[in-house]
């Protein structure tokens, strides 16, 4: 069956949005240098527009867990597919994800990452969908609440395409 995809975010809607959380951090971390772990892939996209915003001093890591398949649906299995490359010991880090969806992905993998000596882990993510939350997780920077569709765009993909579209669109099965 083709699906078809309807905006729900515009270009210029995510952009001024990724902004203004740009402008946040770099207000709630003066003097201080962050850590970006950025999570694979979904988080890519995101991560570059708002690294680029960051005016504080920034590093860069990626890991890559599995938690989806060519489904809509998480499996609540969560795989270390890449770990970051650098240790967080003493870092301002804040994870940056895509979308929250159960939380079973983040609270896993925000668990993990608290117990490597960092100075502190904060979340960013650009989308979150509160009506799916299975496990509570604490999300410190939010670009979007949504509502529970399936969506695709800046770095969301179903069934790995849609990642590259810059904006988010939802996927429609009719
Ligand atoms: P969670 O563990 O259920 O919170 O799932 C988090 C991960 O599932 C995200 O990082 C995405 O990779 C994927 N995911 C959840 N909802 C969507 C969606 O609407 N579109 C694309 N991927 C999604
Ligand atoms: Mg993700």
């Amino acid at each position: 069956m083709a699906e078809r995809i309807e905006v729900l975010l515009t270009e210029e809607e995510v952009d001024k949005r990724i902004q203004e959380i740009g402008d946040q951090i770099s207000n709630d971390y003066a003097g201080k240098q962050i850590h970006l772990v950025c999570v694979l892939k979904g988080g890519s996209f995101f991560m570059c527009e708002l690294a680029k915003r960051i005016t504080v001093p920034v590093s860069l890591d990626f890991m890559s867990v599995s938690s989806y398949g060519g489904d809509t649906k998480s499996s609540g299995v969560v795989r270390i597919v890449k770990d970051l490359d650098e240790s967080l010991k003493d870092k301002h880090v804040i994870v940056v994800e895509d979308i929250v969806d159960s939380g079973r992905t983040l609270s896993y993998l925000l668990d993990m990452l608290r117990s490597r000596g960092a100075a502190d882990v904060r979340l960013c993510t650009l989308l979150d969908k509160p009506d799916r939350r299975v496990v509570d997780v604490k999300v410190d920077y939010t670009g979007f609440e949504i509502p529970d569709e399936f969506v695709v765009g800046y770095g969301l993909d179903y069934d790995q395409k849609y990642r590259n579209l810059p904006y988010i669109g939802m996927v429609k099965f009719d």
